[in-house]
């Protein structure tokens, strides 16, 4: 997580708002912002060093890397590519999943379906945001809300019962007004009233995302349980997008479940879009919260407007004997990647310094007249 944390205090100084109304309105007491070194992709590799220790994989094992990111490092590359030359995962395919708040869910599921497929045996799933980057802080109806953060986990093919049962993914384009960064994209290039008029940032229509979410979590969870072949009893941990309290009670009053069989952790982190779900994840399972065999259901819904659930039955596979010395390997392979990274790059600007523009091949531009 990044070292800073703003609290609803500090944030009623910034901007007309109180603790009072946060907290009531929400359920958010603090979050997590990103200094000017923590970056997207930074955060997301520190979360994926971890994820990697903890299964005890190492880099080269990876054969795909996905990361769900609202905000990611640049339109390309891609922030897993970042990640995955940081990592130095040599052997992985890297690419972003952009479904807003949804995109850990929708990454979770074609992560498995790739292992599921045989395609794939490792694949890390990341969910990395600085949203404080894109939050307009003089909109008190959006800025009390994000935070930054990232998550992680490996998913690897297995012999033993379980893993990612059933998954649905669902969007609704009609809906995609209602929350947008409406310029920056190709729709709306970058220019000097874009900047004036504060459109690189979140827009939202608060009343009617809310409305929305409230009605898309139960039925998710509902028909995702029953597409895995199980019932709402079955369920011990419901891991939902953290974005707001009072959505999540109002799922769980619509699934007629008791709000402790929810995992909530969005009074500290505030809404961190698609690193909500694996914060929420980690911290349940290292409180010891979720244990081998415990049947998931996680849930999300974000701009798009999209929404999807995922059922997983968590990892009845040994836990693997870390030890130190597999620890120092992993960071030793790091600095090596690093090394690697940096020689590549020099590599490539002395061959560009001695071919300059000359194809590969020999075969000289061809010589454009000037007019
Ligand atoms: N502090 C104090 N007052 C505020 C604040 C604030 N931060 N924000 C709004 N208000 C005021 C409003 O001006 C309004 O005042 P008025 O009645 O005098 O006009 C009053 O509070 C009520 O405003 P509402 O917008 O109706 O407040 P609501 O109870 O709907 O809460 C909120 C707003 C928290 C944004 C809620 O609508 C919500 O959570 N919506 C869903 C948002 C969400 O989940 N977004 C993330 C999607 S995920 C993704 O893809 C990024």
């Amino acid at each position: 997580m990044p070292e800073r944390v703003l609290t609803n205090h500090e944030l009623a100084r910034m901007v007309d708002t109180n603790d009072e109304w946060i907290v009531a309105r929400t359920g958010i007491s603090q979050r997590y912002i990103a200094n000017g070194r923590e970056t997207t992709a930074s955060l997301g590799t520190a979360a994926a060093r971890e994820a990697l220790d903890i299964a005890d994989v190492t880099p080269d094992d990876i054969d795909l890397i996905i990361v769900a990111t609202s905000t990611p490092e640049h339109h390309f590359p891609s922030t897993a590519s970042l990640v995955q030359d940081a990592l130095g995962a040599r052997n992985a395919g890297a690419f972003d999943m952009l479904a807003a708040c949804t995109g850990f869910v929708y990454a979770l599921s074609i992560a498995a379906q790739a292992i599921q497929a045989g395609a794939m045996n490792t694949v890390l799933v990341i969910g990395a945001e600085t949203l404080s980057k894109i939050v307009n802080w003089e909109d008190r109806g959006t800025c009390v809300l994000f935070g930054d953060g990232a998550g992680a986990v490996v998913l690897q093919g297995s012999d033993s019962p379980g893993g990612v049962l059933a998954s649905l993914l669902r969007s609704d384009g009609s809906g995609g007004d209602l929350l947008k960064v409406p310029a920056g994209g190709s729709a709306m290039p970058a220019s000097y009233e874009t900047l004036r008029d504060n459109l690189h940032t979140i827009h939202m229509n608060g009343r009617e995302v809310f409305r929305f979410a409230t009605r898309v979590m139960a039925d998710a969870c509902r028909d995702v349980v029953a597409a895995a072949g199980l019932t709402m009893d079955d369920v011990d941990v419901i891991v939902p997008h953290q974005a707001n309290k009072r959505i999540i009670e109002a799922a769980a009053r619509g699934l007629r479940l008791p709000i402790d069989r929810f995992a909530i952790n969005l009074d500290r982190y505030g809404n961190t879009s698609t690193a909500s779900i694996p914060i929420a994840l980690c911290e349940a399972v290292s409180e010891g919260r979720i244990r081998p065999n415990d049947n998931l259901v996680l849930v999300a819904f974000g701009g798009g407007l999209t929404w999807g659930a995922t059922v997983v039955t968590w990892d009845v596979t040994p836990k693997a004997t870390v030890t130190g010395l597999h620890k120092m390997r992993r960071q030793a392979l790091y600095s090596v990647a690093r090394m690697r990274s940096i020689v590549r790059r020099g590599a490539r600007a002395i061959e560009g310094t001695i071919w300059g523009a000359q194809a590969p091949d020999g075969i000289e531009p061809p010589h454009r007249e000037k007019d």
